[in-house]
């Protein structure tokens, strides 16, 4: 059978990657596709020193590789919004199936490229997007069909993973670790894309839509990053046995989908508080299979291109079946999308890490259990360290029983307005990750 051309747009950390496995593993892959593939043709900037290019040939020009008639399938990895959207747009108007890493355009520009993919009768394949090598698409969308997916709670940012990890295993400052990120080649080309969550929203919007069938809705996330947890929470954290992670939290509720990313507290017994460095892992849970962990390194050359490959080898073995009879972009059917709403991050239930600096005096602790109270908020666990003699007052950290985010932010703002209160209190939020 003839074999099927590949044209790579990109050889960076993952383009190179990918010329590399699909090189190196060739006879493997058409044993398992069933035909040949092979890349020849891809568009760079420069020749990358250590990427297989033979065979290859290579144009600075991405649309030249788009518009080349004996092109079957278009690998996407530049990155970034535009030209990517109008490249991938341009090579599904040519017919051309595409396989994408490109979680921040999936994430905003999926409905639309779904959308033309299947007026052209073509496949987007996009498993890199999500948590690098670890095949968590594939899982949710074909492997998990016969559920109701309940929530999905995943790491899937390793640039974040890797800071929290060092900082905490190492006492390691935070721009020293972030840099090591970039060097190699984990972090986004802009880094508070990772730090400040942007990614993992990107990502967790992409997990939301395959697990409940719905739109893609980025504009809705609601996103905290990293940057400001402190060496103290993470101790205190330890003290009433939790670890700290950037979890994406994804369920589904009464009132409607919750779809959040933030530090969150994490009993350290979970496996979850357990996933350290670069690897990613995401916990999804369905109403019959119970909870399924998925894990796995979220980011490096080869870990993505091994989903990249993934990819290619899919859309090979489906290139003769009819287009209606393939995998749906987003699990469910196109025409069978629901509309259920996003929560607000206000109407949210989690129970609550509390830590604030109080004046060491009479009352203050009577003061702040009181004004919990009045907003219904039922204390689990609390600590009061010591005076120190470098810091004004002293710490108190409370941990709360759940309540809806409403109330809590509600009674912050009660306390932080005393005058007893030394500056504003930190909160984290606290997952159980309980499978009940
Ligand atoms: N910057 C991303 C991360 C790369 O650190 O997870 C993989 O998407």
């Amino acid at each position: 059978m003839k074999a099927v051309n590949i044209g790579i747009l990109g050889l960076g950390t993952v383009g190179g990657g990918v010329a590399n496995v699909l090189a190196r593993n060739r006879v493997e892959i058409a044993r398992r596709a069933g035909r040949d593939i092979v890349v020849t043709h891809a568009a760079a900037r420069e020749a990358a020193q250590d990427v297989n290019t033979d065979g290859i040939e290579i144009s600075n020009n991405a649309f030249a590789v788009v518009n080349d008639p004996s092109i079957d399938v278009v690998v996407e990895l530049i990155g970034g919004y535009e030209p990517a959207r109008e490249l991938i747009l341009q090579a599904i108007a040519n017919g051309k199936h595409v396989v994408t890493a490109n979680k921040a355009l999936i994430a905003i520009h999926g409905n639309e490229i779904f959308a033309a993919a299947q007026q052209q009768g073509v496949t987007v394949a996009f498993e890199a997007a999500v948590a690098g090598g670890i095949p968590i698409i594939k899982a949710l969308r074909e492997g998990l069909s016969g559920n109701t997916i309940e929530w999905a709670a995943g790491i899937i940012n390793g640039t974040g993973n890797f800071i929290l990890t060092e900082m905490r295993d190492k006492g390691r400052d935070f721009a020293d670790v972030l840099a090591e990120a970039q060097q190699l080649g984990y972090a986004e080309a802009d880094p508070t894309f990772d730090v400040e969550g942007i990614d993992a929203a990107h990502k967790l919007t992409i997990i939301a839509a395959i697990a409940f069938g719905i739109p893609l809705q980025f504009e809705h996330v609601y996103t905290e990053g990293i940057s400001a947890i402190d060496a103290a929470d993470v101790a205190y954290a330890a003290h009433f046995g939790y670890r700290i992670k950037h979890l994406g939290m994804t369920r589904r509720t009464d009132q409607g989908i919750e779809l959040r990313v933030h530090p969150t507290l994490i009993p350290e017994k979970r496996l979850l508080a357990n996933v350290d460095g670069v690897m990613n892992a995401v916990l999804v849970h369905g109403d019959a299979v119970g909870p399924t962990l998925y894990y796995g390194a979220g980011a490096g050359r080869e870990p993505t291109a091994s989903a990249v490959v993934a990819d290619i080898v899919d859309v090979v073995r489906a290139l003769t079946t009819d287009p209606g009879n393939r995998v749906p972009h987003l699990a469910f059917q196109a025409d069978a999308l629901s509309a259920i709403p996003i929560l607000d991050m206000a109407d949210v239930v989690t129970a609550y890490y509390l830590r604030l600096q109080a004046a060491d005096r009479p009352g203050v602790l009577a003061m702040i259990t009181q004004i919990l109270g009045q907003h219904e908020i039922s204390i689990e666990a609390m600590l009061q360290k010591a005076p120190s003699t470098h810091e004004a007052g002293v710490p108190i950290v409370i941990i709360s029983h759940r309540i809806r985010e409403r109330q809590m932010n509600a009674a912050i703002l009660a306390i932080e307005a005393q005058e007893a209160i030394l500056g504003p209190v930190t909160r984290i939020r606290i997952e159980s990750l309980a499978s009940d």
